[in-house]
């Protein structure tokens, strides 16, 4: 049972001040299996982590468990939950509501109940306190529901589209919207730099005090790439979509969010056939998206070439 990672293909920060984002589930995530083992309790057990949790560990991934053991029926005996993570961790991949939702999915999956997707977001809400304190609610959703999403100030930039449903996250609504004509793929490449989105986010701040109208004159430009990127998948128009990646990088290292390894990733990419590359998530490190339709292996190789990990991803 699956959790699905997730990426900001468009609007990262600006999100913060109500503009647009286009976020998308990725086809990979974090898996998670019940095994037959009886145990006393509930044990995690992650093999490519090299770590089993105790059911009473402090840590925020045990509180998040006992969170979701909360929320399901409670059975006498526990089993042992084995986690396969398809996407890396600490990389604004979305990796600890995917987890979150492995875990409810598997477990239900155990228990033989059917909850609908709404009940599970819900519960994964929850448990995803326990690793962000005030998540926005976005991680969670696409970890649920998967394919493309798009977040706004509703009441000042409303979805263009038809969605197929909208959450009222914390922040901003969430509009699902209707899957692609074709299935795209992506070079996600990983600088493996440690960031943090609360540094990040509060560096943007500090910019836009200094000087308001231009920076959410930029912030507007970047919100406006949300709808115009969905309407190029839809369009199959990848060219387009490729330029407003750059351009929406271009935008994010005038807001002091790029870094060196992400500026050598970007040219790497476009070297190798890229469309389009840009920062996704906070910024400061984390992962590079780059898009190059039938130029993934090429791009795949300069990337390990220059010594950095990469994996490829589809959206639908
Ligand atoms: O790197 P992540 O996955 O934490 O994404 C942060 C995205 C921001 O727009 C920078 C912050 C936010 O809360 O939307």
């Amino acid at each position: 049972m699956r959790g699905y990672g997730k990426v900001i293909l468009f609007g990262e920060h600006a999100v913060v001040y109500g503009y647009p984002a286009l976020a998308a589930g990725l086809s990979q995530g974090i898996a998670c299996h019940v095994t037959d083992e009886r145990l006393p309790c509930f044990t995690l057990d992650v093999p490519q982590w090299k770590l089993v949790l105790p059911p009473d560990d402090p840590s925020p991934l045990g509180e998040a468990l006992r969170i979701i053991l909360r929320g399901l029926p409670p059975k006498e005996d526990g089993r042992r939950l084995i986690i396969t993570p398809e996407v890396p961790s600490r990389a604004g991949l979305g990796s600890s509501a995917a987890l979150i939702v492995s875990i409810i999915r598997a477990l239900l999956d155990w228990h033989n109940l059917h909850w609908p997707l709404e009940k599970i977001n819900e519960l994964a809400f929850q448990a995803e306190c326990a690793f962000h304190g005030t998540p926005s609610g976005l991680d969670n959703t696409v970890a649920t529901f998967g394919g493309l999403c798009y977040l706004s100030d509703r009441d000042r930039y409303p979805c263009p589209f038809s969605p197929t449903r909208t959450f009222l996250l914390k922040k901003f609504t969430a509009a699902l919207l209707p899957g692609l004509p074709e299935a795209v793929s992506f070079v996600i490449i990983n600088t493996k730099k440690d960031r943090e989105t609360k540094a990040l986010v509060a560096k943007v701040r500090a910019l836009i005090e200094q000087k308001p109208e231009y920076y959410h004159g930029l912030m507007a430009k970047i919100g406006a790439f949300a709808a115009q990127g969905y309407s190029c998948l839809q369009q199959k128009n990848y060219q387009k979509f490729g330029e407003m990646m750059n351009r929406n990088h271009q935008y994010l290292r005038e807001l002091g969010v790029s870094s060196p390894e992400l500026e050598r990733l970007v040219e790497v990419t476009l070297a190798s056939g890229a469309l389009g590359a840009k920062l996704t998530g906070a910024g400061g490190g984390g992962c590079l998206l780059a898009f190059g339709p039938g130029k993934e292996t090429d791009i795949v190789h300069a990337c390990h070439q220059a010594g950095f990990e990469t994996f490829i991803a589809e959206i639908h």
